[in-house]
């Protein structure tokens, strides 16, 4: 199975993603991540991103960021974003109804509530921010990870 996880600008949330849910996932699954921006293509994860994911032995320093593109929505079996603005462009991109379904809001896959399904972006944070972040993304990622293996 194949799993994309999406933000905005694939250098700080969903580079975290893919690097835990890496962890967390048989070599069965393929994790991946993209940004719905283009702006930091090319460019390894933001250093913090890369800090705070090391302080916790998970390596994404070799994460190279990238825009989604129309091909993923087809290649990917399961495309989790990671705040509601996000979502929305990625399923704006969706050409059937086959497409939609893949598309899910990360936390709330996780089973979170309506008050706590967005991943907060850490850009504009400190390291504190991106602390929470991880733990964030771990949580989530445990459950979710779960779930995909029950099926
Ligand atoms: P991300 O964070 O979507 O978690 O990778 C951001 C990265 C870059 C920008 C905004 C959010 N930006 O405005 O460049």
């Amino acid at each position: 199975m194949k799993i994309l996880m999406v933000c905005l600008g694939n250098i700080c949330r969903s580079p975290l993603a893919e690097g835990i849910m890496k962890t967390k996932l048989p070599e069965n699954f393929e994790v991946d991540s993209a940004g719905t921006i283009s702006m930091h293509e090319g460019e390894h994860p933001d250093k913090r991103a890369i800090k705070t994911a090391a302080k916790h032995g998970v390596d994404i320093s070799k994460q190279k960021s990238r825009p989604i593109t129309a091909k993923d929505l087809e290649n990917f079996h399961k495309i989790y974003c990671m705040d509601l603005s996000v979502f929305e462009d990625v399923i704006s991109k969706a050409k059937n109804e086959q497409q939609r379904q893949k598309i899910k809001l990360f936390l709330e896959e996780a089973g979170n509530t309506v008050e706590n399904i967005e991943v907060p972006d850490p850009y504009w944070g400190d390291m504190a921010e991106f602390e929470s972040v991880y733990q964030l993304i771990d949580e989530a990622s445990e459950k979710i990870a779960q779930k995909l293996q029950n099926q």
